[in-house]
């Protein structure tokens, strides 16, 4: 009755797949897009760049970047009724759910960019995302706080206009500070793509029944929002925030971890392909003290104990036989915080940085001709065959 499936090959194309966008190495610690090491693009890079190196597959020319910068700049407004939905929701609602939401919803706005085999409308959506998600966070943190939703600026960069459209205040002169604006850039870089995770592969197989790229991405949205995925960012700053409170002891935290107390994990550390440095953690960890400090945050006693946790860690036998070490989300968050963004805010920014990344995957699936639509299979386990009892036999 039971046995083991073979998967056919077009389900490879949704949960296991060929791709040529993202390379990772678990053991060395080794991210590269389209080839090129993260290293580089987090120091010489900028998002909209390598947003357009992820979808397309090669590194601009500077009329390309200029053109494709400036088509995403000229989306960024949103219709007007668009503005008044993103204000229908709860001030108090998480922003992942609102984000998820708000995206789906973009379809109904932008009917014209629904295709997902016509090339010119995936062109069309692929823009319309990059700019209308980059006006949606900021509207995230402006709902939160009931401050008024902004209209973009296109004289500004992508980065330094979403800082204006979420932190500047009406009829006030706002110029982004530079190093915010270039520690954001990086920090969006460093989250643009990671192969075949939890919501990658979730929108590869919402798109694989050729549903549309906002609805792929809604879908990824939700599962990213998950506290072992994108919602460990938050969960970092929640985690050092009760170990400050309960008296700021990092090694007894530690013990706790150990004994495995119910509910208690180092969150923003271990993950599901890196058995070394997450390389993007070593990135943030190496600017996050410069960053702080220039960010004006009274040095973050946040950031010690932060780094105490890792410290302990990584000399730590219970840690190194699982080896467990910082991933991207253990020190994001706390320049985040430091950036003026609430902890809620943490996981909409690492969605934000993910959309180039999505929707390359999404495309490539979907140019595919081998793909089919992704329907897993399963080892039954359940009742082997038996007959039906009337109730007044049960
Ligand atoms: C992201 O996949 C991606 O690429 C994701 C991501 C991306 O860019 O898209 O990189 C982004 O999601 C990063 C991960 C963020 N999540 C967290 O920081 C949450 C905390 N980490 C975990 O819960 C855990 O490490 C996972 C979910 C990330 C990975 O889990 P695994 O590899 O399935 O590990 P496991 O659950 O099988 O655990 C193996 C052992 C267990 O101990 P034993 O049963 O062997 O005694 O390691 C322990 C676990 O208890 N363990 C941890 C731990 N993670 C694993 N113990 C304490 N703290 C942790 N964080």
């Amino acid at each position: 009755e039971t046995g083991v499936v073979t998967m056919d090959p077009g389900f490879m194309n949704t949960a296991a797949c060929d791709s040529e966008i993202t390379y990772i190495d678990g053991d060395a610690g080794i991210l590269r897009y389209r080839g090129y090491p993260i290293e580089q693009l987090a120091a010489k890079s900028s998002f909209l760049e390598v947003a357009y190196l992820l979808i397309h597959g090669a590194l601009p020319t500077a009329t390309e970047l200029d053109s494709f910068v400036e088509r995403v700049n000229r989306h960024t407004l949103v219709h007007e009724d668009f503005r008044t939905f993103m204000g229908t929701f709860p001030r108090t609602g998480h922003p992942m759910a609102v984000m998820s939401s708000a995206v789906n919803a973009l379809s109904t706005f932008y009917p014209e960019s629904l295709d997902p085999f016509d090339p010119e409308t995936i062109e069309l959506a692929t823009v319309l995302i990059l700019a209308k998600t980059r006006t949606i966070t900021s509207y995230l943190h402006r709902s939160a706080v009931g401050e008024p939703l902004l209209y973009p600026d296109y004289s500004r960069g992508y980065v330094e206009d979403f800082l204006r459209m979420t932190f500047a205040v009406p009829y006030q002169q706002y110029d982004p500070d530079p190093t915010t604006v270039a520690a954001l850039d990086q920090l969006l870089i460093l989250h643009a793509d990671h192969e075949q995770n939890c919501s990658t592969a979730t929108v590869r197989m919402v798109g694989s029944s050729h549903a549309n790229l906002y609805a792929s991405i809604a879908a990824g949205i939700n599962a990213l929002s998950g506290p072992l995925h994108g919602g460990a960012n938050e969960a970092v700053l929640k985690m050092l925030t009760e170990i400050k409170a309960g008296g700021g002891d990092a090694r007894e935290f530690m013990t706790r971890v150990k004994n495995k107390e119910q509910g208690v994990r180092l969150m923003g550390f271990g993950h599901r392909v890196y058995k070394n440095y997450d390389p993007r953690a070593a990135i943030v960890k190496k600017s996050a003290d410069a960053v702080l400090q220039s960010l004006g945050s009274e040095h973050d006693d946040l950031l010690d104990l932060a780094m105490s946790l890792e410290e302990i860690a990584l000399n730590d036998e219970y840690f190194i036989e699982r080896k467990l070490y910082p991933n991207v989300d253990f020190y994001t968050g706390l320049i985040y915080k430091a950036m003026g963004f609430s902890d809620q805010m943490f996981t909409p920014l690492f969605a934000l940085g993910r959309m180039p990344g999505w929707i390359a995957q999404w495309r490539e699936m979907m140019s595919d001709p081998q793909t089919k639509i992704g329907r897993p299979r399963q080892v039954y386990t359940g009742a082997v065959e038996r007959d039906y009892l009337p109730v007044e036999s049960r």
